[in-house]
């Protein structure tokens, strides 16, 4: 009998896929979904703190035409907030209630006093573990790479002081010292790093001379970047590591695990299949390991990791130089 058990961020998986933060998992039919399609986990679509600043934007405006009072938008400001959040602790509550999967909320925040009272809503909501969704486009030509490296420094200390809850921390890999970064926030207590968040992305109409959006989904050669800073920093951390991007099918898992993840989260592909895929990648994991001799997942886990490769450089090697000449 294989065992595809996995311990994540704390947390009991009987096995290690799970159905990543997207459209997908934004309601409760779509965790039902996900978890008949055989993933292990859920992470709820995250709660933006960028939305909800929007949402009070409007209401601000639409009170101001109405000549409303400085007490009437400190009524709206809570009453916005109260909304959206309760919508999302209902979301936590009633998944918790629908499945029997863990279920990590997630939460995108831009300012650091936001996030507390929002991580520790979700917690009292019944959430199995969180999710921090944190990235800021290093745009800003005024702040120093030390400078947002503090920022999300002291972000996650100030939500780990408040809720016992694992936290786990899906990053971007635009780091200037990834390698460096990836060690530090290890060490800030977080159970599980997810590498690497993926986002929306523009492009252009070159008819209409616009600036557009591209396709939201990955395509499986985005692998690579999970694949090798995953391989690069497992076994040099001090959590688990999580993967995300580019992860379409059997193989792929496979490639993430022998890397050393702990865990493996899906989104494009269960978009583009279906939630049935899940299976499908778990069979072919069930398959290989079952033709490698493997029982369970530590059998190989971190197996082709670059600590554990008797070539250690090849991890490192950046340029094409004899490969197309
Ligand atoms: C439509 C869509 C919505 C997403 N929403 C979120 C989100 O709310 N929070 C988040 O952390 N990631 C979000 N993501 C990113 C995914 O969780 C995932 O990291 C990314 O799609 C890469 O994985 P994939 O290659 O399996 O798609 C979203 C992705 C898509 C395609």
């Amino acid at each position: 009998m294989l065992d595809l058990a996995t311990r994540y961020m704390g947390l009991t998986l009987s096995n290690p896929l799970i159905a990543g933060s997207s459209a997908l998992t934004a309601n409760v039919d779509g965790v039902k979904r996900a978890e008949e399609g055989g993933v292990g986990a859920v992470v709820l679509k995250s709660i933006f703190e960028e939305e909800i600043a929007a949402e009070y934007e409007g209401v601000l405006a639409e009170a101001k035409a109405k000549g409303m009072s400085l007490e009437s938008y400190e009524y709206y400001d809570y009453q916005v907030r109260g909304d959206r959040i309760a919508s999302y602790t209902e979301l936590v509550r009633e998944a918790k209630k629908a499945v029997r999967i863990p279920v990590i909320a997630s939460i995108n925040c831009t300012y650091s006093h936001e996030w507390v009272t929002f991580a520790r809503q979700l917690e009292e909501a019944g959430a199995d573990g969180l999710e921090l969704n944190m990235f800021f486009l290093p745009s800003d030509l005024k702040r120093t790479s030390g400078e947002r490296e503090k920022d999300y420094l002291t972000i996650i200390e100030k939500v780990l002081k408040q809720i016992r809850i694992p936290v786990a921390l899906k990053i971007s890999p635009y780091f200037s010292t990834l390698a460096q970064m990836i060690q530090t926030l290890s060490r800030t207590g977080v159970a599980a790093l997810v590498l690497f968040n993926r986002f929306y992305s523009i492009d252009f109409d070159i008819e209409k001379l616009s600036v557009t959006s591209t396709s939201g989904l990955s395509v499986p050669a985005e692998i690579s970047m999970p694949l090798r800073w995953v391989a690069l920093m497992a076994r040099r951390v001090q959590c688990d590591l999580g993967a995300s991007t580019g992860v379409h099918d059997g193989a792929g898992l496979i490639k993430l695990l022998l890397a050393g993840a702990k865990a493996v989260q899906v989104v494009s592909a269960l978009m583009a299949n279906g939630a049935g895929h899940a299976r499908m990648m778990l069979t072919g994991l069930s398959e290989w390991m079952d033709r490698h001799g493997y029982r369970t997942l530590s059998d190989f886990r971190g197996a082709l990791s670059q600590a554990e490769s008797e070539d250690p450089a090849a991890y490192e090697r950046v340029q094409f130089m004899k490969h197309y000449a």
